[in-house]
Parts: structure tokens; C-alpha cells; sequence
């Protein structure tokens, strides 16, 4: 095969982008020494800002997004990742400047390519996929800084989004109590099903106000929105607490005094899933595959083909994404 179907952005005026499933040639994609036959992928908030037009995310258009792959080896020069091999493909430069996902084939350097590992099939990957993986970051970066309490509750915000559900699913799954904030109050039946033992009304987090501290309440949170909500969630930390952040939906700035800080001697914990050493993004997707493995994957997700892809993409964009979805490169 020397073509393949590919989903493309490309620049049609000034700021003005359109996309289309466009056919491919396999010799002009970037060098690299593996080439893999895409047979899943899913949607992420960075591939809406990529399939938007968003410069931040990528400068060059024409452009195939698409942050997460798996797959299986068509090609390939090094010796440990023969062809045949399945494996997932996530973070890195995949579908910010170098052709991602939501193309049938992509060619990666080796040092990108994670064997698949048992217990995960390359669909479950994907219903996973970066989302999913940065909500494990998370939690285990709170379990390093102390979390343990499973009497107390861990906040999850933007609880239905991709990093959120999962978030939700897996702190249940290890026995926490969790509380879910959303602003889908059609979604808090699922939210419930999947382990959430109360919800809040994401409003109730997400304005500013004056006061330097709240009540402590949060033995642990993970926050994918950033902005107010995030300095309203440090604020109501329990006593060395510690929040994990990791995204920017509400805004990528905030505003914040030191007071829960030093006061509190509270923990504001970084995550990045895209530049995270291989042997450790191994180790994450190890634990995905066995002592953290979901088993109501498929309760997370909904799967869709390229037709779907513009429209979904967009659902993503608005904040009106829930849970996964997982494209499968077949359909
Ligand atoms: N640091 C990393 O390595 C890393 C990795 C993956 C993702 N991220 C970031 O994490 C964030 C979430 O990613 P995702 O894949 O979960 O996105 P997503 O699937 O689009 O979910 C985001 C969720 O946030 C909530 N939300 C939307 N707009 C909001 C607003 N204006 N104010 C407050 N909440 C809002 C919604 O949930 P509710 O309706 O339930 O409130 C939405 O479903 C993004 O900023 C993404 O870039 C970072």
C-alpha cells in the first residue's frame, strides 16, 4: 500500500481553516524509523486547538492531527521494535507538528513507540489514550505527595471531560471517595455510576472571590480547568494537601495569594504527559494495563469513524465533550 486516508486541516485564507479526509502518500510522511498502521486514535482537547487553526499547538498547516496512536508496526529500522509489534504512540511532537493519529499510517522516531503491554488491547489504549494517562499521572503524583486518605473526599473537576472520567473511574477503582464537578447536570447519573460519591455545580467553583481561604474540604483534587477554579479549589484544600493541575479549559492564567500555602502547606503539583521520559511513560501504561486496569472501559467511551471526526472535534472545542472518544481508523 502506498496511500492512505488521512484526516487534514489545511489553511484556506488568513485564519480560516477547513478540514477533509483527503487520501495520503506513505513516502511523504516525516522520516522516522518506525512506520505504523494506525488502527486507533482519539480526541483530546489539543487536537480540537490543532484541527481549529491554533498556532500554539501547530504552526504549519496543511495538517494531519491526531496526539495519540496505537497500532501495529508496518516498518521498521530498530531491531527492539520489529514490525508486528502493537503498540501506542502518545505525546511528543504526534499530531502537533508531525503527522498524528487521525491519519491510517504515521512514521515516528523509535523513541516515541511504547510496546503495547499486556492486558490492554490497542482499542482499551485508546479509550485511554492521553487523557486517560494524564489522569493516572495525576493520581500517582498525589499518592507520592501523601494522599492516602480514603475516609476523606478528592475533588475531580471537569469530571465528564476525557482527563476527568478517568480521573473519576480510577480513584474509585483504588477505593477513594470522590466528588465530581461538572456542569452537565444531565450527566451526574453517569458520573455517579462511574464511582462519584457526591457532585458539585461546577459554578460553585469556577468565580473569583475574596476570600484568602475556605473551609478544608479536599483531602486531594485533580484540576483540568485552571483559571479561578483552580485557585478555588487550592483554597479549599485540607491541611498539606495537594492539587494535581493539569489543564486550561477555564483559563491558563489565575490569580492566587500564598495564603493556603503558607498557612495550609498545601502542594500545587504539575503534570506533563507529553515530554515525560519513555521508561516512565512505560511504567504509567504498565500500571494501566494491570493493577490500575479498568474493567468498564467501554462505559468511558464511544467510538466514531472519520466521518464523525470535524463534528465531534468541535463538541471538544465548545466544552461540550464527554468522556472518550476513540476513532477507529477502519470505519
Ligand atoms: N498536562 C497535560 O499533559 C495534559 C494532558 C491532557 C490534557 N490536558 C489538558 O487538560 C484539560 C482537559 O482535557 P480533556 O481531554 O479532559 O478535555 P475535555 O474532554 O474537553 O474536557 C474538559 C471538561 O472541562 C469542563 N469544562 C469545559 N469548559 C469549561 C469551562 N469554561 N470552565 C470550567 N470547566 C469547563 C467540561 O466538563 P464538565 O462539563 O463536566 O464541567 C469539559 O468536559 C485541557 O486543558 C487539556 O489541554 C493536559
Amino acid at each position: 500500500m502506498s496511500t492512505f486516508k488521512a484526516f487534514e486541516v489545511s489553511e484556506v485564507a488568513d485564519k480560516q481553516f477547513k478540514s477533509a479526509i483527503v487520501e495520503k502518500s506513505i513516502a511523504a510522511l516525516p522520516t522516522g524509523d518506525v512506520l505504523i498502521e494506525v488502527h486507533y486514535s482519539s480526541l483530546n482537547y489539543k487536537d480540537a486547538l490543532s484541527a481549529s487553526g491554533n498556532k500554539g499547538v501547530t504552526r504549519n498547516y496543511p495538517h494531519t492531527p491526531g496526539i495519540d496512536a496505537a497500532g501495529v508496526i508496518a516498518e521498521s529500522s530498530d531491531s527492539s521494535l520489529p514490525a508486528g509489534t502493537e503498540v501506542i504512540v502518545i505525546g511528543y511532537d504526534l499530531g502537533m507538528n508531525t503527522a498524528g493519529g487521525f491519519g491510517q499510517f504515521i512514521r515516528v522516531p523509535s523513541q516515541w513507540v511504547i510496546p503495547l503491554p499486556d492486558g490492554l488491547s490497542l482499542r482499551e489504549s485508546m479509550i485511554l489514550g492521553t487523557a486517560g494517562f494524564t489522569a493516572a499521572l495525576c493520581l500517582e503524583k498525589l499518592f507520592r505527595n501523601g494522599l492516602e486518605d480514603k475516609q476523606g473526599e478528592v475533588l475531580v473537576t471537569g469530571a465528564t471531560g476525557g482527563v476527568g472520567i478517568v480521573a473519576v473511574a480510577l480513584l474509585s477503582r483504588l477505593g477513594y471517595r470522590v466528588v465530581a464537578s461538572t456542569g452537565k447536570k444531565e450527566s451526574h447519573d453517569r458520573l455517579r455510576s462511574l464511582g462519584a460519591s457526591d457532585i458539585i455545580e461546577r459554578n460553585e467553583l469556577s468565580e473569583a472571590n475574596s476570600k484568602p481561604m475556605v473551609a478544608e474540604r479536599w483531602v486531594g483534587a485533580v484540576d483540568v480547568v485552571g483559571g479561578d477554579t483552580l485557585f478555588n479549589v487550592i483554597k479549599g484544600l485540607r491541611y498539606g494537601a495537594s492539587v494535581a493541575a493539569c489543564g486550561l479549559v477555564q483559563s491558563p492564567m489565575f490569580n492566587a495569594s500564598v495564603f493556603p500555602f503558607i498557612l495550609r502547606g498545601v502542594n500545587l503539583l504539575g503534570i506533563d504527559s507529553v515530554q515525560l521520559p519513555l521508561s516512565h511513560k512505560k511504567a504509567v501504561w504498565n500500571k494501566l494495563a494491570s493493577e490500575w486496569k479498568l474493567e468498564n472501559l467501554d462505559k468511558l467511551s464511544t467510538e466514531i469513524g472519520f466521518g464523525e471526526l470535524q463534528d465531534c472535534l468541535q463538541q471538544v472545542l465548545a466544552g461540550r465533550a464527554e468522556g472518550r472518544w476513540v476513532l477507529n481508523l477502519k470505519r
